[in-house]
C-alpha cells in the first residue's frame, strides 16, 4: 500500500517473470500497469521482463504484441520514450510446465538474463495464467528450486484469482503452494484491495475519531454491500457457466469489502496485523444449515432485455452455456457475524450481471432516531441515516441524514453531504494493479490475501453452495438483463422491514 510517505522507494533490482504472457491479463493490465511504474519513475534501473511464451514466440513477436495491448489499454496517453525503454526489457522464454526439462532451461535463461541485466536474483513470479495452471507451474518451480530464497536475493510468487473453486480446492491449492514457498513470498491478488476507496475503509475507520465509537451493533441496524455490473456474461461463458457470480464474486471481492468494514482494529498498520483481523472477521461469519442457506440467500439467472442500445439475449443462449444451466449470474445473501461488535446486524450482500448500472459500494445504515420528539409537528417520518462508501461509478463517501427544511413550520428532509476523490486528489488514471504490482515488488503483502483469509471467505460460502447443489433448478430465480436483479431479493430485506437502496 502507498503508505504517507510523499517519495516512494524504488523497487530493488528484480527479474519480472509472467506466466501467461500472452494472456488478456498480462496485455490488460499488468503491462499498462508496469508502465504507469516506468512513467512515474517506479520500476528498478536494473529490471528485466521474461514471458513465459509456447514454443516459436520470438521476443520481438511478443513485444509486438505487448506494445499493441499498451496502445489499447494503457489508462494515459503513451509516452513512445518510456513504452520502448520498457518494452526492451521483455525476453520470450519458451517453459512449459508439462515438460519439466523446460524449466531447468527456464532457470539456465534466468541465470544468464540476470547476469546480463544486473536483477541481483530477486524474482518476482506472476501466475496469469487460468487456475487450472498454478499447481502445476509451482511444482516446476519448486521442483527447479527457482522459489529458494538465497544469497539475500528474494523470490515471490504471484497468483491471480480465482483461488479455488471450493474450500477443499482452496485448501488442496494452499498446501501444495506452501510445500514450496513460505507464506512471505505468495501473494494473493484481488484487485478489489487495489482500489483507492477500498484501501480508504482502513484510513476512514481508523484514521477517524468519529466513526470507530459508532460503528457497532448499539448504532449500526444493518450493513448493504452491492457490486452491481451492467456487463453480460459476454465471450466468456464458459468461464462463467462453471463458475456463477456467487464464487467469481463473493468469497473474494465481496468479502474483501465487508471484512475492511467488520474487522477489529489491528495493532498496527501491518500486514501481520491487518490480515489477521480480516480473517478474523470472515471467521466470525455464522454457519447456515442447508434450510437456513436457502432462506438467506436469493440466486437467479438473467433473461433478455435492453442495456442502453445492446440487446442482451437469455443467458442460457450465450455461447458456451449449457442450454439447461442452472448456473447463476445474480446472487443476494444475507448474513450474520457472530461476535460482540455485529451480533444482530445483519450484512446484506448482492453483485450480479447484466443489470441496470454498474455500482459498487458498502451502505452503512444507522439505527433511526426516535420519532416521538416531533409527534407534536407535522414531521410524521426521518429520512435514513446512511453513511456510502462508494466504489462505482464515482469514489467517495456521502454521508445522508436529516436536516429541517427552511420555513416556519417543522419540515424534515434528507440531505446529503459528499466527498469525491476527484475534487479533492489529482491522481492520473491508473488500473488499479500498479499498487498491488509495486507492493509485491517492495515486499510489502498488506494488500494480499493470506491463506487463512481465503478458507474463511470459502468456509463461509460453502453452506450456500452445497445447498445450492442439494437443490438444483429448484429455488433458481430469473431477471431481465436491464433490471435492479430479482423480485425475490427485495423480498429477502422485506421480510426484515428493510430495502436494497436503489442501483440507478
Ligand atoms: C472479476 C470477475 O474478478 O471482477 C468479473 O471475474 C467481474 O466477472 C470483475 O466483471 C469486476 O471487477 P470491477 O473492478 O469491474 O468491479
Amino acid at each position: 500500500m502507498t503508505h504517507t510517505s510523499p517519495r516512494q522507494r524504488v523497487p530493488d533490482s528484480c527479474a519480472f517473470v509472467i506466466f501467461g504472457v500472452t494472456g488478456d491479463l498480462t496485455h490488460r493490465l499488468v503491462i499498462p500497469s508496469l508502465y504507469n511504474l516506468a512513467a512515474t519513475d517506479l520500476l528498478p534501473e536494473q529490471f528485466c521482463v521474461v514471458g513465459i511464451a509456447r514454443k516459436g514466440t520470438s521476443s520481438d513477436a511478443l513485444r509486438d504484441s505487448l506494445m499493441k495491448g499498451l496502445r489499447r489499454f494503457a489508462t494515459r496517453p503513451v509516452d513512445e520514450a518510456v513504452a520502448r525503454r520498457l518494452l526492451e526489457c521483455v525476453t520470450a522464454v519458451e517453459a512449459d510446465a508439462k515438460d519439466a526439462p523446460s524449466f531447468d532451461f527456464l532457470r539456465k535463461r534466468l541465470d544468464e538474463l540476470e547476469a546480463a541485466r544486473g536483477t541481483s536474483g530477486n524474482r518476482l513470479f506472476y501466475l496469469a495464467t487460468p487456475p487450472i495452471a498454478f499447481a502445476p507451474i509451482a511444482r516446476q518451480l519448486g521442483r527447479t528450486g527457482l522459489l529458494k530464497e538465497e544469497n539475500g536475493a528474494w523470490r515471490r510468487l504471484v497468483v491471480e484469482k480465482p483461488f479455488g473453486t471450493d474450500l477443499a480446492s482452496a485448501r488442496a491449492l494452499n498446501s501444495e503452494l506452501l510445500k514450496i514457498a513460505g507464506e512471505h513470498q505468495i501473494y494473493r491478488i484481488d484487485h478489489y484491495l487495489g482500489k483507492e476507496t477500498v484501501q480508504n475503509i482502513l484510513v476512514l475507520r481508523f484514521a477517524n475519531g468519529m466513526f470507530e465509537p459508532i460503528w457497532n451493533r448499539n448504532h449500526i441496524d444493518h450493513v448493504q454491500i452491492t457490486v452491481a455490473e451492467k456487463l453480460d456474461v459476454e465471450h466468456r461463458g464458459s468461464f462463467y457457466d462453471s463458475t456463477g457470480a456467487l464464487r467469481d464474486m463473493v468469497p473474494n471481492h465481496l468479502f474483501q469489502l465487508l471484512s475492511l468494514v467488520a474487522m477489529e482494529p489491528p495493532a498496527r498498520f501491518d500486514a501481520h496485523a491487518v490480515r489477521t483481523e480480516k480473517a478474523e472477521a470472515l471467521a466470525a461469519i455464522q454457519p447456515q444449515s442447508v434450510a437456513d442457506a436457502l432462506n438467506n440467500s436469493v440466486r437467479a439467472q438473467y433473461l433478455a432485455g435492453q442495456i442502453g442500445d445492446k440487446a442482451i439475449p437469455d443467458y442460457r443462449r450465450t455461447k458456451d452455456v449449457a442450454p439447461e444451466s442452472t448456473t447463476e449470474t445474480y446472487v443476494a445473501l444475507k448474513l450474520a457475524i457472530d461476535n460482540w461488535r455485529w451480533a444482530g446486524v445483519p450484512f446484506y450482500l448482492r453483485t450480479g450481471k447484466a443489470l441496470a448500472a454498474k455500482r459498487s459500494e458498502v451502505a452503512i445504515k444507522f439505527k433511526q432516531a426516535p420519532l416521538a420528539m416531533f409527534s407534536c409537528t407535522p414531521v410524521d417520518r426521518l429520512s435514513q441515516n446512511y453513511l456510502v462508501i462508494g466504489i462505482e461509478p464515482t469514489e467517495g463517501i456521502e454521508l445522508q441524514f436529516n436536516a429541517k427544511v427552511p420555513g416556519p413550520t417543522i419540515s424534515i428532509d434528507g440531505v446529503e453531504m459528499t466527498f469525491h476523490y476527484r475534487d479533492y486528489f489529482k491522481a492520473e488514471p491508473s488500473t488499479g494493479y500498479e499498487t498491488l504490482i509495486y507492493d509485491c515488488m517492495i515486499g510489502d503483502n498488506i494488500l494480499f490475501q493470506r491463506a487463512d483469509g481465503v478458507e474463511a471467505g470459502w468456509q463461509a460460502v460453502e453452506p450456500f453452495l452445497d445447498a445450492w447443489k442439494q437443490a438444483g433448478a429448484q429455488g433458481l430465480k430469473t431477471y431481465r438483463a436491464g433490471s435492479e436483479g430479482p423480485a425475490d431479493a427485495n423480498e429477502l430485506l422485506k421480510r426484515d422491514r428493510r430495502s436494497w437502496r436503489k442501483i440507478c
